[in-house]
C-alpha cells in the first residue's frame, strides 16, 4: 500500500532515482537464484541428450546428462529442479499405468539426483499426460476425463515418487479433490513430510506447445483439455481453487503460465499470503528465445526484468527454463 501523509511523495520523486546507489537502496522486488526452479527434461536412452527445437538450449537428458546438469544448476545457486519426463511410446497406455512404476524413469531420476546432490531440492509432477497414450493428464474413460479414477492414479504417483525420495510433489492435473487425497496418501506412507505444490490455477493456454513437443505428449484425443484447465478468461475462479486445495492441505501453490496471468499471482498473494510460485511456461521461453536469436531484443535484459516482474507481483519463486542462467547472469 502506498503511504499518503501530506509531504509524501515529494515535489520531486526523480530525487530518488538520480543516483544507483539510491536506486538500489529503495528497489521494492529482488531476484534472486534462491527463488529458482529449473525444469528439466529427461529421457530413458543411453543415447546423447536430444535437442528441442522449440526450446532451443533444451534437451530431453540422458539420466547421467541429468545428473550433470543439475550439478551446473546447484553449483550455480539454482535451489531445486523440477522432473518431466519423455517416456517411451512403448510404455504409453490410456490408463497411464506408466506412472506409478517404482522403476520408472522418474523415480530412477529421483533416486540418481538424491544421492548425487542431496541439498538440490526434487519437485516431480503428477499428472498422467507422460504416460497416456491420448496425452492426457487424467484417466478418460467413455470420452471424459474420469476425476475420481485420474485421483487414483495420482495418489499412486505421488506415493511411488515419495518413496523415491521426492522433496516436493506437484499435481498439476487440475483434478478436484486431488490435494487432499495425495496428502492423506503420503501421510499414511510415512511421508508427512513430502510437500505438495499444487497448480491450483492453470489455465488451458497456448504457451505449452513446445513443451508438448519436448515430451511428444500433445493431446491425442480423449478430451479437451478446457474440460479441466481454467478458462483465460477468469480470475476469481482461480481463488476458489486457490482456497480449495490450501485447505486440502497445499503446501504452496502455483498459477501457469506466467507472464499473462500476473494479475492471478497477485490476486492469490494478496488473498492468501501463502507461498504463491508461478512458472514461466516453454512458449515464454520460446519467445524471448526467438526475439534474441533475430537481435530484437537484448536476452538477459529482458528475461531478468519479465522475472523480476513476477516477483514484484507476489510470486515467492518461479519455475524458468532459464534458472541456471538466470543464476550464473546474477552471481558474475
Ligand atoms: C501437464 C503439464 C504441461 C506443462 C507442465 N505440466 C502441459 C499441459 O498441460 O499440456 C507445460 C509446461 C510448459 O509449457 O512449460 N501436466
Amino acid at each position: 500500500m502506498p503511504i499518503r501523509f501530506a509531504s509524501y511523495p515529494s515535489g520531486r520523486p526523480r530525487r530518488l532515482r538520480t543516483r544507483g546507489a539510491i536506486r538500489d537502496l529503495v528497489r521494492e522486488a529482488r531476484l534472486s537464484s534462491d527463488d529458482l526452479i529449473q525444469p528439466l527434461f529427461v529421457h530413458d536412452g543411453d543415447g546423447p541428450d536430444q535437442p528441442i527445437p522449440s526450446m532451443p538450449g533444451m534437451y530431453r537428458h540422458s539420466l547421467p546428462s541429468l545428473v550433470e546438469r543439475c550439478g551446473r544448476a546447484h553449483a550455480a545457486g539454482v535451489r531445486a529442479v523440477a522432473l518431466f519426463p519423455r517416456v517411451n511410446d512403448s510404455l504409453k497406455n490410456e490408463a497411464g499405468s506408466e506412472a506409478w512404476n517404482d522403476d520408472g524413469l522418474v523415480p530412477r531420476a529421483v533416486r540418481a539426483l538424491k544421492s548425487a546432490l542431496p541439498d538440490l531440492a526434487v519437485i516431480t509432477d503428477l499428472a498422467l499426460d507422460p504416460y497416456s497414450s491420448l496425452g492426457q493428464d487424467g484417466v478418460v474413460i467413455d470420452g471424459e476425463i474420469h476425476n475420481e479414477a485420474t485421483i487414483e492414479a495420482l495418489v499412486r504417483q505421488a506415493a511411488s515418487h515419495a518413496r523415491a525420495g521426492a522433496d516436493v510433489v506437484a499435481p498439476s492435473d487440475m483434478m478436484d479433490g486431488r490435494v487432499g487425497a495425495i496428502r492423506a496418501t503420503l501421510d499414511e506412507g510415512g511421508h508427512s513430510n513430502t510437500l505438495i505444490l499444487a497448480y491450483s490455477a492453470k489455465y488451458a493456454s497456448s504457451f505449452y506447445g513446445p513443451f508438448r513437443d519436448a515430451l511428444d505428449s500433445a493431446p491425442r484425443g480423449g478430451a479437451d483439455k478446457r474440460t479441466y484447465q481454467m478458462d483465460p478468461g477468469n480470475g476469481d475462479e482461480a481463488l476458489v481453487e486457490v482456497a480449495r486445495d490450501l485447505d486440502e492441505g497445499a503446501d504452496m501453490v502455483m498459477v501457469k503460465p506466467g507472464m499473462p496471468y500476473l494479475d492471478i499471482v497477485w490476486r492469490v498473494k494478496e488473498a492468501f499470503g501463502c507461498p504463491v510460485f508461478v512458472y514461466q511456461v516453454s512458449g515464454e521461453y520460446a519467445m524471448y528465445k526467438a526475439a534474441a536469436a533475430n537481435g530484437w531484443l537484448d536476452e538477459e535484459a529482458v528475461v531478468l526484468e519479465g522475472l523480476l516482474g513476477f516477483r514484484r507481483a507476489g510470486a515467492d519463486a518461479i519455475l524458468t527454463y532459464y534458472a541456471t542462467d538466470v543464476a550464473e547472469w546474477l552471481s558474475r
